[in-house]
């Protein structure tokens, strides 16, 4: 399984060290196990830290450097060694008014950089209130301009009613969907949206389910090493 943490606009440079720190320390065990964590700081805590596990970042434009106020490109990430992003999440669609042309454009350029791409999809409650059908063409609409035979790619499917709200889908309605998904797309696919300890083992045990992408609960080390260690 892969558990990554997307800390959004949380968490400073400080409390990220000592957060990845204390990751680090049970890494080991974590391999052992089969699993991975990735981490999504916030870009100002973006460091050299010396773990051996995946940092990325949840945001980049597409560009080497230039005028692009406020932003960065590829020059600042490879400062730090960065070569993962997130790329298509609900929140960069909705709030900041990203486009499905402007996603796929930042999905072509980070791909040519032979960046690992975590691209997000997911449908609003009143897509998922006409039926799965509805769900999954939605769905699909949003790899418009993606190349999905990229290797280094992995999808993450977040219903938009799911994130933050502590209401997850449902067992069956993350199974379904995963299973369409994977009729057309070959490809690891993480669940995200109000995952947590009391959910974990339901979420995990599906087996189209190949990791977690997670907010709230990654905050703090321990609700996120309790979903890593979770129990069946
Ligand atoms: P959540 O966020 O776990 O807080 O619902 C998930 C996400 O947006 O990646």
């Amino acid at each position: 399984m892969i558990y990554a943490g997307n800390f959004k606009t949380n968490h400073t440079r400080k409390s990220t060290r000592e957060y990845l720190m204390k990751i680090q320390l049970h890494n080991h065990k974590i391999r052992a196990n089969g699993d991975r964590v990735m981490i999504f700081p916030p870009l100002t805590a973006i460091d050299n830290y010396e773990v051996d596990f995946t940092v990325g970042v949840q945001n980049a434009y597409p560009t080497q450097n230039g005028a692009f106020t406020g932003e960065v490109g590829v020059e600042q990430l490879d400062e730090f060694g960065i070569k993962t992003i997130l790329i298509g999440h609900s929140e960069r669609r909705e709030i900041l008014g990203e486009s499905q042309e402007f996603v796929a454009k930042k999905f072509a350029f980070f791909k040519e950089q032979g960046f690992e791409i975590i691209y997000c999809i997911g449908e609003p409650l009143e897509v998922r209130e006409e039926g799965s059908e509805a769900v999954i063409e939605y769905l699909m609409a949003q790899f418009e301009g993606i190349d999905t035979s990229y290797d280094n790619f992995i999808v993450a499917y977040e219903p938009i009613w799911a994130i933050g709200t502590g209401r997850s889908a449902t067992q069956k309605e993350i199974e379904e969907t995963h299973n369409a998904l994977k009729k057309s797309i070959d490809k690891p696919i993480l669940y995200g949206g109000s995952v947590k300890g009391e959910n974990i083992s339901e979420i995990a045990s599906i087996d189209s389910v190949d990791g977690v992408l997670v907010g709230g609960a990654s905050l703090k080390t321990d609700t996120f090493l309790e979903l890593v260690f979770h129990k069946n």
